[in-house]
């Protein structure tokens, strides 16, 4: 694209948003509970806080200066910014882990877009009549169908697919920008009416206990690998999405502060999605160790003997498929920027092919019951199977080819140069401390969890 001037976001409170758009995802309301209830609440919550951190801020601090510092996407960076060629596999492994994230991510993206479709329909009108016992039953028998019918879960993961296309092919301004500028003021304020909903039902103070109250006895190195895979997941990094949207970025933008900020955010929305879930669960004698379908069958539980409900309830659905809309659209960024950049294909072609491709092996694998859904490899499906390999190794390991990159390749006088556009003081300091952290701390962490996980320390 030589020539034509590469676009960028308009400025600081887009760029903000976009960026915590990628960040919140069904990674905070739909992964971040679960993955709690499955791993001992509180403990869980506090190592996931440390590895934010002290891994998460810092590498996307160093993604963001990739980006803007090269104006490239995530392959192409590394070619401007004259690292050794072996930096590029960031870029192609950012690239496939795009695809083997969004195989899986678009198809519980479906579940939640029908989930918005169900409440308006009406679909959870009997719930109000039902005694407690034949209401958990419904929701889990509907969540069953949802996820594993025939050709239903199909059908709207192509839905998901054509509404992320559409939003792609108009750019970054008109698309990107333009979309999370709306909806994401509309999720913050969507999610603190479902917390008011569940801080007040009766056992709301053991569904707060469970996700705040640190029992140390429960921290095990697969809690803590866990918690790591999640951080990177959540704020969307490891894969060069942050690289992609760092390259949009204007140059007055402060990169660290818009990290912390991010994260924080972040954070602030899995921590309120915990707190709608967790009430809900211990309210209605759930296991909060449910597995992947624990928000499908608790939130509907939510609003079903309230005024209002089925409209909260569509309300709750649709701000899920927000989220996982402005997630989606970063990730499909990566492989559409490298695409039409790199070959010089144009933007809409690109879109057209990425989606295309990850629509139909996402179909033919993740479904029970499509072609290749039976198969099991190494005891696990396809489904969870990409998602163990993104979030747990792929993921974390392109973080740490980041971490090296910034911390030993990259000059001290570049790195300063970079961190302190924006500011109208000379904060060293602050480059000092960030640089020791991405050299010492950041990449010797992940590498003890890493090496730890898979059995060698
Ligand atoms: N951060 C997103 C979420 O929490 C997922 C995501 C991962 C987006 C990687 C982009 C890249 O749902």
């Amino acid at each position: 694209m030589e020539g034509k001037k590469r676009e960028t976001f308009s400025g600081s409170i887009t760029i903000f948003l976009a960026t915590l758009g990628s960040a919140v995802g069904l990674g905070n309301i739909w992964k971040f509970p679960y993955l709690t209830g499955e791993n001992g609440g509180g403990a869980f919550v506090l190592s996931y806080l440390f590895c934010v951190l002290l891994v998460g801020i810092p590498i996307m601090v160093g993604e963001f200066y990739i980006g803007r510092r090269s104006r490239k996407n995530a392959v192409g960076a590394f070619s401007k910014l004259n690292a050794p060629k072996f930096f590029k596999s960031i870029g192609y492994f950012g690239t496939l882990s795009a695809f083997i994230i969004m195989f899986f991510y678009s198809a519980v993206a479906g579940w939640v877009y029908s989930y918005v479709f169900k409440a308006l329909t009406g679909k959870f009108n009997l719930l109000r009549s039902m005694p407690m016992e034949k209401a958990v039953k419904f929701t889990s028998d509907t969540f069953a169908f949802t996820a594993s019918g025939n050709l239903y879960p199909m059908l709207w993961q192509a839905v998901v697919f054509i509404i992320v296309s559409i939003i792609l092919m108009a750019g970054i301004k008109n698309g990107i920008e333009k979309v999370t500028k709306i909806l994401m003021p509309l999720l913050f304020l969507l999610i603190i009416i479902c917390d008011i909903r569940a801080l007040t039902l009766p056992k709301a103070p053991e569904g707060l206990n469970f996700l705040f109250h640190v029992d140390i006895s429960k921290l095990s190195k697969s809690v803590i690998l866990t918690a790591l895979g999640l951080a990177f997941f959540k704020l969307s990094l490891g894969m060069g999405t942050m690289i992609t949207y760092g390259s949009y970025f204007t140059e007055e933008e402060k990169l660290i502060n818009t990290s912390m900020r991010v994260a924080l955010s972040d954070t602030l929305v899995s921590l309120l999605a915990g707190i709608a879930v967790f009430p809900v669960v211990f309210q209605f004698g759930m296991e909060p160790s449910g597995g992947a379908g624990l928000l499908f069958k608790t939130i509907p539980l939510v609003f079903s003997k309230m005024p209002f409900g089925n409209i909260l309830l569509a309300a709750f659905f649709l701000l899920a498929s927000i989220a996982a809309t402005t997630a989606m659209i970063s990730m499909v960024e990566v492989p559409v920027a490298f695409i039409s950049e790199e070959y010089k294909i144009n933007r809409k072609l690109s879109v057209l092919i990425t989606t295309s491709i990850m629509f139909i092996i996402g179909v033919l694998t993740v479904h029970p019951n499509s072609i290749f859904g039976a198969v099991k490899i190494l005891n696990r499906s396809f489904f969870d199977n990409f998602d163990f390999l993104s979030s747990n190794i792929l993921l974390p390991l392109g973080g740490l080819l980041i971490a090296i990159f910034i911390g030993y390749f990259v000059l001290k006088e570049n790195l300063k140069d970079e961190l302190l556009k924006g500011y109208s003081s000379e904060k060293v300091n602050m480059v000092s401390a960030y640089r020791f952290i991405i050299r010492y701390v950041t990449p010797i962490l992940l590498l003890v969890v890493f090496l730890n996980s898979i059995g060698i320390i």
